[in-house]
């Protein structure tokens, strides 16, 4: 049972996880080229906002998360809004030979690399999935986000990266996975309500191309 779990029902609650959808699926329709984009992948979904705020981009999208509370959650979202999509539990940070290959045109994650233990097995199987050419976009908290999970029930022991993640390691690892193009992006701004009011912190976008 993940910790995630215990938040599925109620994640989509809260107002400042779907601004944050609606503003980072702006910017990835300003960053990515979704031109002939058949199939997307979003690795640790969630409920599904992120990929639902970009349904009109992506003819089919594979949602993938290992809590399954979260997956049914997204079913739920899949089927309200009669898409053609799948769900999926499964680990990307494990080693796998049915792990999928060559499938997506764009694979995409929302703060989800600092909760994975194994970040260079992680971001190898997501260049893995993707189709020759086929772009990744990875945002998440940049090293020394401390705070962010400050009072959570998160164990450091479980989340290596729970401070964020080094840009110059995560580039290292996506060019050891293959990855060319690596672009780093303007940061994207955002807020939080938390107990002290609305708060704000900063996601890393990078983009590549497999
Ligand atoms: C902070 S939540 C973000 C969810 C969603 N991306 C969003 O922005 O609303 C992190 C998500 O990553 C999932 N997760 C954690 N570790 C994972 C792993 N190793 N592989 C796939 N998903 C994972 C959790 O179950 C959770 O749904």
């Amino acid at each position: 049972m993940s910790i995630f779990d215990d938040m599925a029902q109620t994640w989509d609650d809260k107002p400042d996880r779907a601004e944050r959808a609606r503003v980072v699926s702006d910017r990835l329709r300003e960053t990515l080229d979704f031109d002939g984009v058949q199939a997307g992948l979003e690795y640790g979904c969630g409920t599904g906002q992120l990929s639902f705020a970009l349904a009109d981009v992506l003819p089919h999208c594979l949602l993938v998360d290992t809590s399954l509370e979260m997956l049914k959650m997204a079913e739920r979202g899949i089927a309200e809004r009669k898409l053609q999509w799948d769900t999926e539990r499964r680990n990307f940070a494990t080693e796998s030979l049915d792990h999928p290959e060559n499938i997506a045109d764009v694979v995409f994650s929302l703060q989800v690399l600092h909760h994975v233990d194994d970040l260079e097995t992680t971001v190898r199987n997501m260049g893995r999935a993707l189709k020759p050419g086929g772009q990744i976009a990875l945002m998440d908290l940049p090293k020394g986000s401390s705070g962010f999970h400050h009072g959570t029930g998160h164990d450091p022991a479980d989340n290596p990266h729970l401070d964020g993640l080094d840009r110059g390691e995560l580039e290292q690892l996506l060019e050891g996975a293959g990855f060319s193009d690596i672009t780093w992006h303007e940061d994207i701004e955002l807020h939080r309500d938390t107990e002290n009011g609305s708060e704000p912190y900063t996601l890393f976008l990078v983009t590549a191309r497999v």
